[in-house]
């Protein structure tokens, strides 16, 4: 099966800042593919292109086999999009700006349903509501049509926690119909729970793609020991040992980072000094830590 988003070499300038350099990915039938990278990194501008919003100066686009530009009508019908806040009247009702975009489309969801699942009220005006509830308006408004691929740009950004936990399961049961949905997003345990896949861009290019997983197996398999030792002591003991990369302090907490058999090496030297690791928390890498590997810089921008 042909992938239902092709990119092939975008690139994209505004004047003389490149903010698309040179992105390719595909995007499956059914997947959830992630878009991960830090503030200014060309996400936006590369969905914008992809949604037929933007003219890409080199590369080629194609979306359900569709080019953006050239066939942005039929596509318009079979692309759910995300909008940003603050573009509808004010004083136009959630029920009836739902009702106005559902008739837009051959084949619209039923939009008293995701109005109720979205936690909206149908008689609020536009211009009332929260940040929040405006966020959620937009993801209503980007499934209303029962597209074929959804593009969402920060979904679940502005969103109390209850409410973002609620978005996910929307999104598990909208991709459970085999929708195809691109997703934006800073938070990384959203990315970890929804997507299949994720492109790590960073100043304008892929970085790697990749699984969630696999992403996270990328970063340095480093362990990080939090603990309050029962008293002060020597925390140059734990430096020297072979297996500890760093020892740092937070309070009255000592944070030991190191590879595999730093835990038992820390905890060997305690006891032989008889100290006790109280509150003791041990974190492996994650998809955050690959994150910063992958994308962080020292350097200034
Ligand atoms: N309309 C515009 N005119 C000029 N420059 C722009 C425009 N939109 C974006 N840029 C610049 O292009 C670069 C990429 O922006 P883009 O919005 O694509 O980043 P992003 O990855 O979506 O960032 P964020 O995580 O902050 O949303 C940035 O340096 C930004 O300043
Ligand atoms: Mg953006």
């Amino acid at each position: 099966m042909p992938p239902v988003i092709e990119v092939t070499h975008l690139h994209k300038r505004y004047d003389d800042k490149v903010a698309v350099d040179d992105v390719s990915f595909t995007v499956d039938k059914g997947e959830i593919f992630g878009i991960l990278g830090r503030n200014g990194a060309g996400k936006t501008t590369t969905v914008e292109c992809v949604e037929g919003l933007r003219a890409p100066d080199r590369g080629t686009i194609s979306v359900l086999g569709l080019d953006p530009l050239a066939d942005r009508a039929e596509l318009t019908r079979r692309l759910g999009v995300q909008l940003q806040a603050g573009m509808l009247p004010g004083r136009l009702r959630v029920g009836e700006a739902l009702e106005l975009y559902s008739s837009f489309y051959p084949r619209p969801a039923d939009w008293r349903g995701l109005l109720h699942d979205l936690g909206l009220s149908e008689k609020a005006r536009y211009a009332d509501l929260s940040g929040g509830q405006k966020q959620r308006l937009s993801i209503a408004l980007a499934l209303v049509g029962s597209p074929d691929v959804a593009i969402l740009d920060e979904l679940t950004t502005g969103l109390d926690p209850q409410a973002r936990r609620d978005t996910w399961e929307l999104i598990e049961g909208v991709r459970a119909r085999g929708v195809t949905i691109v997703l934006v997003t800073h938070f990384m345990e959203e990315a970890e729970r929804l997507c299949d896949r994720i492109a790590l861009i960073d100043r304008g290019r892929v970085v790697v793609v990749d699984t969630p997983a696999g992403l996270a197996e990328r970063a340095q398999a480093e362990q990080r020991i939090r603990f309050r030792p029962s008293r002060e002591f020597d925390t140059g003991l734990l430096a020297d040992l072979p297996e500890v990369s760093g020892v740092g302090g937070r309070g009255e907490f000592v944070v030991v980072t190191g590879g595999d058999g730093a835990l038992n090496a820390v905890m060997a030297v305690l006891a032989r000094h008889q100290i006790v690791a109280e509150r003791l928390r041990v974190e492996q890498a994650g998809l955050e830590d690959a994150f910063v590997e992958l994308t962080g810089r020292k350097d200034a921008e």
